[in-house]
């Protein structure tokens, strides 16, 4: 399996922080890709850098924490092949692997603690998609990359 990949901006450095320590406990393995320190940096830069990853084939899901998670999911799903969902709820962090497929996962560690983090992230990287009648929308979602 290939390694989850996950990086955040300044604002959700510490919380991803502790999104790692979570992934250790798990012995789930991941390439954290920064920010490395609490320094001002800009969230589109690293959303960026973990989208590629996933687009050129070094991993098949990631992880993104801002402030609010919005800025990250707004650039991510910039990127084809990306479906991005922003979440601070485990029904809807399971919902959008069940029924969107998504391979980004975001949230914000202004929004929402590291308890409910890991939680997501739990929900996020245990829950299949369904596929059957959520393909053809998620080829529609598809066909809006080229
Ligand atoms: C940084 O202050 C903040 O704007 C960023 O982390 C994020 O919340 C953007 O969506």
């Amino acid at each position: 399996m290939l390694p989850i990949v996950i990086a955040s901006d300044h604002a959700g450095y510490s919380l991803k922080e502790q999104v790692k320590k979570y992934l250790e406990g798990k012995n789930i393995e991941y390439v954290d890709l920064g920010t490395n320190s609490g320094e001002s940096v800009d969230y589109p830069e690293f959303a960026h850098k973990l989208c590629v990853e996933i687009q050129e084939g070094r991993a098949e899901k990631g992880i993104l924490v801002c402030g609010t998670g919005i800025g990250m999911s707004m650039v991510a799903n910039k990127h084809s092949g990306i479906r991005a969902a922003c979440v601070s709820d485990t029904f809807s962090a399971r919902a959008t692997r069940m029924h969107n497929d998504a391979n980004v996962l975001c949230f914000g560690e202004r929004v929402v603690g590291a308890g409910l983090a890991s939680e997501l992230v739990e929900a996020f990287l245990t829950t299949e998609y369904e596929g059957g009648r959520h393909q053809r929308r998620v080829d529609l979602v598809n066909s809006f990359d080229k």
